[in-house]
């Protein structure tokens, strides 16, 4: 076994930013809990959790039509959030739509978009790895309006296959829809060069930015997208507040996608007119406390950098990746050099759900299973992996002790 190394400048940092996350003080069957299922969920920092609180003790109002304090308070704290949503992936402001995940900013995309521009003879390509939340619901689309979805293949790396992007790309494909970076891979798709393909077939590009959202700098103006999806949970902030980035010209075409208040204009008998984007998609009260608590984890994430999570991941890369090839039987999948600090893999010899089980009771949480990818296990031929992937506060120690522990139950249970 390794030797715990100097700490680093760079991994004390980590280990300052750390301690804003209560949970991470805790033991988990015995052990300090080392949580690696960011992919899954991150955890949440102290200013995310007093921000919920202070809403709640100070400032709880619905929002929008109220005249009261405690009304404008709200609504100027969820506004907010939105604002700052929309520089962070440099997006204007009435092009920001919020939504309760990337699942639902999908499903609204296919609900709107898909049902007003999409019909029978059309195509709409997805990736080969993506998570089921971009494969439903155009399967479900599919069913109402009879276009077909397929597959675009994943090359041996794990990114995205561009030559059969382009060879399956025709007139009849509509959207090509894809994930910046998969989910149980880790790896980074070549997004902007999928837009340069898909619009001189003038196809529209959706980009799932679940994963990426908290890794990597995201620019919608510079990947020339048509929509974004992503999740406040998987970068710090609480669940159930999710954001979808649509081109103006888009939102102000489309139709709503659910009815009632707060998205509407005027309401009579004879007709309704409605508010425009991004109001429109965003009908009855929405997740105010959790909308207006995602503000820390923007600022959280703002304050470290993406410059310094991009160097810490790739040290954590290089060191993973060291060990990993040291572990008899052990097989990474999604070996692209372009990924982040998230790696899957399979042991001879071990279950990954009981390898799963077996760090477990050393107080390491990773994953197991299909990860919502189960095409993508298939065209691998395997049933899943276990999945450990790194957020802001997991140092290279962390990433140590992991893999003693994948090495000492390899060399235990393993059959290599
Ligand atoms: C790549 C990707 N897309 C979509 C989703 C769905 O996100 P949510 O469950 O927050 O809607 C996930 C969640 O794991 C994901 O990793």
């Amino acid at each position: 076994m390794t030797e715990t190394k100097t700490i680093t400048q760079r991994e004390q940092q980590l280990v300052e930013v750390k301690k804003d996350f209560p949970i991470l003080k805790r033991e988990v069957n015995g052990h300090p809990l080392i949580y690696l299922d960011n992919a899954a969920t991150t955890q949440k920092p102290q200013g995310v959790i007093n921000a919920l609180t202070e809403y709640y003790s100070s400032y709880n109002s619905n929002i929008h039509r109220g005249v009261h304090t405690l009304a404008n308070e709200a609504t100027e704290a969820f506004e907010k959030t939105r604002n700052t949503a929309a520089g962070f992936i440099n997006s204007k402001v009435d092009e920001l739509v919020l939504t309760k995940g990337t699942t639902e900013s999908i499903n609204l995309v296919a609900r709107t978009w898909g049902e007003k521009s999409i019909s029978k003879d059309d195509v709409i390509l997805v990736g080969g790895a993506e998570h089921h939340s971009n494969i439903v619901p155009w399967q479900l689309l599919s069913d109402r309006v009879g276009c077909k979805v397929r597959p675009v293949k994943i090359k041996e790396e794990g990114v995205l296959d561009l030559e059969d992007l382009r060879f399956q790309l025709s007139e009849n494909v509509k959207l090509v829809a894809v994930n910046l970076i998969s989910n149980s891979l880790g790896t980074i798709n070549p997004v902007k060069e999928v837009g340069r393909l898909a619009k001189e077939f003038g196809a529209k590009v959706l980009i799932d930015g679940a994963q990426a959202a908290p890794h990597m700098k995201i620019d919608v103006q510079d990947l020339d997208c048509h929509f974004l999806a992503f999740s406040g949970h998987k970068m710090y902030g609480p669940t159930g507040v999710g954001f979808l980035f649509g081109k103006s010209e888009i939102l102000n075409s489309i139709p709503p996608f659910q009815g009632g208040g707060e998205m509407i204009k005027e309401v009579s008998f004879e007709g309704t007119s409605y508010l425009d984007p991004p109001l429109k998609f965003e009908a009855g009260t929405p997740n105010i406390a959790d909308v207006i608590a995602m503000q820390p984890a923007f600022e959280l994430i703002q304050k470290v950098g993406f410059e310094k999570i991009s160097e810490m991941e790739k040290e954590l890369i290089r060191y993973s990746r060291e060990r990993m090839a040291s572990i008899p039987g052990l097989k990474e999948f999604g070996t692209s050099q372009s990924k982040t600090a998230l790696f899957s893999f399979i042991v001879d010899g071990v279950h990954s759900f009981d390898l799963g089980q077996l760090l477990d009771a050393k107080g390491i949480a990773v994953r197991t299973g299909h990860h919502c990818t189960m095409p993508l296990m298939d065209s691998l031929g395997i049933e899943g992996t276990v999945r450990a992937s790194f957020g802001i506060y997991n140092t290279v120690k962390d990433a140590e002790y992991l893999w003693d522990q994948v090495e000492r139950i390899q060399s235990k249970y393993g059959s290599a």
